[in-house]
């Protein structure tokens, strides 16, 4: 009976402890093909698993652990002796957290805090998703045929696409789908040895990734920061410009590295749906023209060339997605926007904001647009080179639908590439020859208009484009992308084009100082920039970090169109890895107590 006794109680301790266990995630390709990886806690190994369904994420449960546990990740070989082992150790995110996030081997931080950047204008946020979290770096996991690959690479000019398999692992998850479209991406991105990509998810094939079915990731080989596309994003999203988002990434395929990069949404149709009207299914689409500059006497700078799409170069104003125009003139509407512009006279069209903004343009959205132009030296777009954005005709802005801009591609910014290396007033930075009207006739010569803008500059500037709003996250950044810059770094990469050469010294130096091609360093840009404005238009820059205007409420869940589930269906694995580990506590207990009853 006493012995009895003694064993319910000890029935009870061993309940508590299994039911506190600890599930362990590491993130890892080994470095041998007979390597796997463990976790070590207080000197105890324990061996995680990884099978066809979550490599490269190792997982397993360790008894006796509870959320106080501190631990280390290890590589270890086949007689599972550490050859490899965390230079730090790990605790748990939570007091009350049952398992750990995916965290990727020998990356001290999985999820970030990023300061806050005030906001000057009313955000557009984009519909809800499970991805494109900027406080982590996620983990894209691609198998594909190896002699595609092989190809793609020795060849990024290629215009053939070939099929991948595609994993995502982020801190909670891991989700996987087949057969997806993969190219290289750019124009002048494909000059560098390091490529940059896409991936098209086809949505009439049931392919989904979290409504974001077209992901560019960005390989930021010009910038040895890696961050000058990100702040830009950031600033588009505090003055509440619709804009693609940014997340980094680390991309491997066939288990071998490929690098560090931007996630961003690719312009196309869904982002319209997704991004500007943040997910309403109902939304009728407008005509929407992608903008480049093939050459420099070939630019979209919007100059009336005649009634018809011949005149226009369909390299320059490219149609993406026809709204009310026909296949047979898929820019007439556009082609109606410029001769407008051609007619309208600076100087003496009454009620010029009214001209605009009433029938024709989003004025505002364009004249922020422009201010950030300005603002991140971002010399390769409209005002400069009239080429890197969008028009999408928004029919439900104004009484009858309005041109909307998109810009896109922001790392030839903050003295990337700039041409010059000092820094003058908006109304000196470009000659206008050739001419970019949008810029020269409104902003320039329309008192009316260029009131607004300069009223636009004061707002941004004395908001969200100044040290006190962008330093802290800079700094972070900073933090943030080191480990996976160094390992980017390490990449032995084969294929033909530019090697920049950019350093760690580079990557932390060029937020202070010019280093190697670069025309300005991050944060003297934004320094030096932000002053001038405010001397120009006679006002003081604070050190406020207060919001103009409220942050935007965030898009709440269920629009996400994989909640239905798509094929993995976003699988929290560590959850799952969880739910089989109390499983497993269960019946150790209900063994013991089939053995007691049997005592009995
Ligand atoms: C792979 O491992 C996960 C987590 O440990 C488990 O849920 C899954 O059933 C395993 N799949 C296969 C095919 O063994
Ligand atoms: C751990 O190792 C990395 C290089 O792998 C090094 O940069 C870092 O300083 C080390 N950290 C500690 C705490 O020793
Ligand atoms: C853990 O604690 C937080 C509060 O710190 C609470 O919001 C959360 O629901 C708790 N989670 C669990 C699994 O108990
Ligand atoms: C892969 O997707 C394409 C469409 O993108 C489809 O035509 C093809 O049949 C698919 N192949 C497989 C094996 O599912
Ligand atoms: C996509 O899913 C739907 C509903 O599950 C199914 O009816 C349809 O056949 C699927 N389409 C393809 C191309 O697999
Ligand atoms: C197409 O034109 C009609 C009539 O002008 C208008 O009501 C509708 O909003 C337009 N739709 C789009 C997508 O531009
Ligand atoms: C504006 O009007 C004035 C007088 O009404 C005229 O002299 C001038 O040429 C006009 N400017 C333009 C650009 O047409
Ligand atoms: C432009 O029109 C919109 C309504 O479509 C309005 O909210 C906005 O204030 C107008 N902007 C200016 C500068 O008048
Ligand atoms: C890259 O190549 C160098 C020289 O061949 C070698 O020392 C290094 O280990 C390689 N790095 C990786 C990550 O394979
Ligand atoms: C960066 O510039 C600062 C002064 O602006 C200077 O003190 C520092 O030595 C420079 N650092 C490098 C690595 O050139
Ligand atoms: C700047 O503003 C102050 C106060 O509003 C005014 O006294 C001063 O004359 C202005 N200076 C210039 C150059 O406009
Ligand atoms: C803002 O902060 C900077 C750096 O800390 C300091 O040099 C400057 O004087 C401050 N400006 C104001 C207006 O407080």
């Amino acid at each position: 009976m006493v012995r009895i006794v003694a064993g319910l109680a000890g029935l009870a301790t061993l309940a508590s402890v299994s039911m506190a266990q600890i599930a362990f995630n590491v993130v890892g390709y080994p470095s041998a093909t007979t390597n796997s990886f463990g976790v070590s806690i207080n000197g105890q190994i324990t061996k995680l698993v990884a099978n066809e369904t979550t490599f490269p994420v190792w997982t397993g449960v360790v008894p006796g652990t509870t959320s106080a546990v501190q631990y280390q990740y290890v590589e270890i070989d086949a007689t599972g002796a550490a050859v490899k082992t965390e230079n730090f150790t790990r605790t748990l995110p939570k007091a009350n957290s049952t398992h750990t996030y995916n965290e990727f081997f020998q990356r001290q931080v999985t999820k970030w805090e990023l300061p806050h950047i005030p906001y000057t204008y009313l955000a557009t946020w984009p519909s809800y998703t499970k991805v494109f979290n900027d406080d982590e770096i996620a983990t894209i996991h691609v198998t594909a045929d190896p002699s595609q690959i092989a190809a793609l690479n020795a060849n990024p000019n290629l215009a053939t696409d070939i099929k991948v398999d595609f994993r995502w692992i982020d801190h909670h998850m891991i989700y996987d789908q087949k057969n997806i479209t993969f190219k290289t991406s750019g124009k002048s991105s494909k000059d560098y040895q390091k490529q940059a990509y896409k991936f098209s998810f086809d949505t009439d094939y049931n392919q989904t990734f979290f409504s974001r079915p077209n992901l560019k990731l960005r390989s930021e080989a010009t910038d040895p920061t890696v961050m000058r596309e990100k702040i830009y994003i950031d600033m588009l999203n505090a003055v509440g410009v619709p804009t693609q988002q940014g997340a980094y990434v680390r991309l491997f395929v066939n288990n071998n590295p490929f690098g560090l990069y931007l996630m961003v949404d690719d312009i196309k149709k869904s982002f319209i749906k997704q991004t500007v009207y943040g997910g309403n299914p109902n939304a009728a689409i407008g005509s929407l023209v992608q903008m480049n500059a093939p050459s420099l006497t070939d630019q979209a700078d919007l100059v009336y060339k005649g009634a018809t799409n011949t005149s226009y170069n369909p390299d320059t104003y490219t149609d993406v997605v026809l709204g009310n125009n026909t296949a047979a003139a898929p820019l007439t509407q556009l082609i109606q926007f410029m001769l407008d512009l051609q007619n309208f006279d600076p100087v003496n069209t009454t009620d010029p904001i009214g001209y605009w903004n009433n029938t024709r343009l989003d004025l505002d959205g364009f004249l922020r647009n422009m201010a950030c132009e300005y603002l991140m030296g971002s010399f390769d777009a409209y005002w400069m080179s009239a080429s890197n954005y969008f028009l999408y005709f928004n029919p439900s802005l104004g009484t009858s639908g309005k041109w909307q801009w998109l810009p896109t591609d922001f790392d030839g910014t903050f003295g990337n590439g700039f041409p010059v290396s000092t820094l003058s007033s908006y109304e000196t930075l470009y000659n206008f020859q050739p001419d970019h009207p949008l810029v020269s006739k409104l902003i320039i010569k329309n008192t009316a208009i260029n009131g607004l803008f300069q009223q636009i500059l004061t707002e941004i500037v004395g908001t969200s484009f100044k040290p006190a709003g962008l330093f802290p996250r800079i700094a972070t950044y900073n933090q943030m992308l080191s480990a996976d810059y160094l390992w980017d770094t390490q990449i032995n990469r084969t294929g033909p084009g530019l090697v920049t050469g950019y350093t760690w010294a580079d990557f932390n130096n060029n937020l202070d100082n010019i280093t190697k091609d670069m025309q300005y360093s991050v944060r003297g840009w934004i320094h030096d920039m932000s002053q001038l404005v405010a001397t120009q238009l006679n006002f003081t820059i604070n050190n406020s970090t207060t919001d103009r205007v409220p942050p935007p409420p965030k898009p709440t869940k269920g629009g996400d169109d994989d909640v239905k589930g798509g094929k993995g269906g976003g699988k929290k694995n560590s959850a799952l890895a969880l739910n089989a580990a109390s499983a497993s506590g269960f019946l150790t207990v209900f063994v013991l107590v089939g053995s007691m009853i049997a005592m009995l």
